[in-house]
């Protein structure tokens, strides 16, 4: 890790935006004495509209910049990036990789009684059928939506209001029975009321921030860490204070955050 950098044996983490914050929570529950370096591409926010092979050029970017600073691993903590990219990453990067989206199939496997399973992601996670696959491979009967809008509704500061609401609504209309709800968005977590009251108490609602962060410390256990309380460096593509401010819907973050242009980004890829 560089001198500028005070963190050591630090894992790296990254979403679009503050979504990935509650793997990073999570993560941070299982591994307190680690430190953490968090990247929320907030300039281009959303990933989910975007061209795959635009997702892929991003996360390797952001990947080169994370390892550039010495991680010893690295969680993407976006369903659209590991999707698209992961395979792209684990072949890449000097340090071991992981996605959210096996997690959340095995939890997902683990709650369900009846075999019908939803889920729910952007369009970009939906279209890459990524989900849809592993489930349907399982022998679960899967229903599949996409729901592009909730993303801004979360990056807006949005959670509890009524916009949330009706859009929800709107997503789930056609859902079959089910009793398992993959939320295939590292972002959806943050809705999870709005959720929860949409399909009613017989519906789990499947988050893959705790199953990736048992994963990743699984793999981690047993590894030197710090003695002390462990540190998060966040960077940002964006505005910082919007940032911190969305932030607050799930209890702040703690620890600096640096705003990080997305050129300085693009600069730090390496050339392999
Ligand atoms: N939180 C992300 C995901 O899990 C990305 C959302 C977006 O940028 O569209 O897919």
């Amino acid at each position: 890790m560089s001198s500028k950098n005070p963190l050591s044996r630090a894992i790296g983490v990254f979403d679009s935006g503050v979504g990935g914050l509650t793997v990073l929570q999570a993560l941070r529950r299982r591994m307190p004495r680690r430190d953490f370096v968090y990247l929320g591409d907030t300039a281009r926010v959303p990933y989910g509209r975007k061209p795959p092979e635009m997702v892929v050029e991003f996360a390797v970017e952001i990947a080169d910049f994370l390892c550039g600073m010495g991680v010893e691993g690295l969680v993407v903590a976006c369903n659209t990036a590991s999707a698209v990219a992961l395979p792209a990453l684990v072949e890449r990067c000097p340090v071991p990789a992981w996605g959210v989206i096996d997690p959340g199939v095995e939890a997902a496997a683990r709650v369900t009684r009846s075999g019908s399973v939803g889920v729910i992601g952007t369009k970009g996670t939906i279209a890459s059928r990524a989900y849809q696959r592993r489930l349907e491979a399982c022998g679960f009967r899967v229903w599949a939506q996409a729901c592009p809008m909730l993303v801004h509704v979360v990056e807006e500061g949005l959670v509890d209001s009524p916009e949330a609401r009706l859009l929800v609504r709107q997503y789930l209309s056609g859902r079959p029975d089910m009793d398992a709800l993959i939320l295939g968005c590292t972002h959806y977590p943050l809705l999870r009321e709005v959720l929860q009251d949409a399909v009613g108490p017989g519906v789990t609602l499947v988050d893959s921030a705790e199953a990736t962060a048992e994963v990743v410390s699984k793999a981690f256990a047993g590894a030197p860490q710090g003695e002390a309380q462990g540190q998060v460096v966040h960077f940002v593509t964006g505005d910082p204070v919007a940032f911190a401010h969305t932030a607050k819907v799930i209890g702040g973050v703690e620890g600096e955050i640096i705003p990080l242009p997305v050129t300085e980004l693009a600069a730090a890829r390496s050339p392999r």
